[in-house]
C-alpha cells in the first residue's frame, strides 16, 4: 500500500488510481449520529466547541433551523453530552454506530457488468461505461458529451439525448441540463439520475418518450468526479473537490465556488474546513470553471435542474436571499406541479418550493443561482432528494428514481401549460 501510493506520487503526472482494496477504507468505527434540537445559535456554539476539539475542523455537522444532525467520533461523545445538559438540548441518535452502516453499503457495491443495476452503488468509472455503452446503443439520437474536468484529470461525462422524435425535428429544441453529484457523498444523486436517463431511453410510457422528444437533454450524474471516487474508495462523508491548497489540505466545496456572490454566506474560507470551504476565488476549481464554461456555449437553455441529498426539499433562486426573482411564481407553481407528480407515485411529501434563504439557511456561490443570475435562465430548481442521512439504501434506488422521473414530467407538463415552450 505505502509502496503504490509511492508510486502513484512519482507518477501523479500520467493519471494513477488505485482500486478500491488498496485504500484502507475510513471505517468511522464507533461515530454516532445525533439529531439535536435547538436554535440557529445553540446549534452553532454547539458545532463550534466541538470542532475546536478536532484536527483539521473534521466535524460533519448539518445545521437546519430548529436542529442539527451531527457525526460524533467517539471522544467526543462525553463533550457532546455535557453541552446537551448544560443548555437544556434533546438529543436523539439516529444511529448509534454509523460505521455498520457504511460496512454494509460497501458490501452491496457492484462493479459494472453490461449495465447498471439501480441496486448498488457505482464508482465514477463505471458510471462512465454505462453512458459510453448508452451512446454506442442509440448512436443516432445520443452522444456523450464532456462538460469539464476535475483536478486529477477526470472528464465531467455526461450523455445528450436529442431525439428526431415524430416530426424529425432536432434543431433549437429548448435544452434540459441535469447537474448531479456536485456534492460527492450524496451518491443517491448520481444514482436517480442515470435511472432517469435509463427511463428516457428505455421507458415505453407514452409520457415519457413524449418528455424525452421535447428536449434537448444535457445530463452529468457526477460533475466533482474526483471527489466522487474518493467518497467511493475511501472517505464515505467526503463532500468537497480534491484540489490542493498550499498548506496542504484538500479539496473546496463546489457547491460555494461559483462566481455569484461568492464567499459570502454559509461558507468557510478555511482550506482546511471539511466541508464548506469557498475555494481560493470563485472559480478556483477546475470543475466549476470548465463546467460554467460549458453551459455558458449552452443557446436556448431553459431547463436547469441539479440533485442533492437530503431534505426532501425543492429549492429556487436565489440561494442567498429571500428576494425574489421576477418570474417567482411561476417557478413556485412548474415545481408545485413537480412534487405532486412526484409524491403519487409514492406518497411522500417534499417541502417547497422556497429559496433557499427561506427554508433552510442562506448559501452563497452555488452552481443555480449563478446560472440564473449569469444567463437569466427561466426555469431553475434544486432538487433536495429524500432520507435521513446520506446513506439511502441501494435496493431501494428504483423508489426514487421513479418519483425523480414523474417530477422531471411535472416540471415539463406545467411549463408548458404556461407557454413556457
Ligand atoms: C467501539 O466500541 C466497542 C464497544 O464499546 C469497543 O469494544 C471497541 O473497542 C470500540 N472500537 C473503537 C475502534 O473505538
Ligand atoms: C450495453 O447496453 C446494452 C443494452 O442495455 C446491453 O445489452 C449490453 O450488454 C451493454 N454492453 C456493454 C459492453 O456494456
Ligand atoms: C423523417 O426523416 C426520415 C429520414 O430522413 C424520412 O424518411 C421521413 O419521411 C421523415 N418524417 C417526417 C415526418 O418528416
Ligand atoms: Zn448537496
Amino acid at each position: 500500500m505505502a509502496f503504490l501510493l509511492f508510486i502513484c506520487i512519482i507518477f501523479s503526472a500520467i493519471h494513477c488510481s488505485l482500486s478500491a482494496d488498496d485504500y484502507v477504507y475510513k471505517d468511522y468505527a464507533n461515530y454516532s449520529f445525533y439529531r439535536i434540537e435547538g436554535d440557529q445559535s445553540q446549534m452553532k456554539y454547539l458545532s463550534k466547541t466541538l470542532k475546536d476539539q478536532l484536527h483539521e475542523h473534521q466535524l460533519l455537522h448539518f445545521i437546519h433551523k430548529n436542529h442539527a444532525e451531527i457525526l460524533v467520533p467517539p471522544n467526543l461523545k462525553t463533550l457532546l453530552h455535557l453541552i446537551i445538559i448544560r443548555k437544556n438540548l434533546k438529543m436523539k441518535i439516529i444511529y448509534n454506530d454509523i460505521s455498520e452502516i457504511i460496512r454494509e453499503e460497501k458490501q452491496a457495491k457492484l462493479r459494472y457488468r453490461n449495465g447498471l443495476s439501480w441496486t448498488a452503488y457505482y464508482d465514477v468509472d463505471d458510471i462512465h461505461r454505462y453512458l459510453k455503452n448508452m451512446s454506442s446503443t442509440y448512436p443516432q439520437w445520443t452522444e456523450t458529451i464532456v462538460g469539464g474536468k476535475s483536478y486529477e484529470g477526470r472528464q465531467i461525462l455526461g450523455l445528450r439525448i436529442n431525439t428526431p422524435g415524430q416530426d424529425n425535428y432536432t434543431e433549437n429544441k429548448p435544452v434540459f441540463f441535469i447537474e448531479s453529484g456536485i456534492h460527492a457523498r450524496e451518491w443517491i444523486a448520481p444514482a436517480v439520475t442515470t435511472y432517469f436517463i435509463n427511463q428516457l431511453l428505455t421507458s415505453s410510457d407514452p409520457k415519457i418518450l413524449a418528455l424525452r422528444d421535447q428536449f434537448d437533454w444535457r445530463i452529468f450524474p457526477t460533475v466533482n468526479p474526483d471527489g466522487y471516487h474518493y467518497s467511493y474508495v475511501y472517505d464515505r462523508y467526503w463532500r468537497k473537490t480534491r484540489s490542493r491548497s498550499s498548506n496542504g489540505c484538500r479539496g473546496a466545496d463546489p457547491n460555494r465556488n461559483w462566481d455569484y456572490n461568492w464567499g459570502q454566506h454559509s461558507t468557510s474560507k478555511d482550506p482546511c474546513d471539511y466541508q464548506l470551504y469557498a475555494g481560493s476565488a470563485p472559480f478556483s476549481e477546475v470543475e466549476t470553471r470548465t463546467l460554467a464554461a460549458y453551459i455558458s456555449k449552452i443557446d436556448n437553455l431553459l431547463f436547469y435542474v441539479a440533485f442533492h441529498s437530503y431534505a426532501s426539499l425543492l429549492l429556487v433562486p436565489y440561494s442567498d436571499s429571500t428576494e425574489h426573482v421576477d418570474n417567482y411564481e411561476d417557478l413556485v407553481q412548474v415545481g408545485k406541479t413537480s412534487l405532486e407528480y412526484g409524491s403519487a407515485v409514492n406518497g411522500n411529501k417534499y417541502d417547497g418550493p422556497g429559496t433557499a434563504a427561506e427554508t433552510l439557511y442562506r448559501a452563497s456561490g452555488g452552481s443555480m443561482d449563478w446560472v440564473r443570475f449569469k444567463h437569466k435562465t427561466r426555469l431553475v430548481y434544486t432538487y433536495e432528494l429524500r432520507g435521513s442521512s446520506f446513506h439511502w439504501p441501494p435496493s431501494r434506488i428504483p423508489e426514487q428514481g421513479d418519483e425523480v422521473t414523474q417530477m422531471m414530467l411535472g416540471l415539463a407538463t406545467e411549463a408548458r401549460n404556461m407557454g413556457y415552450y
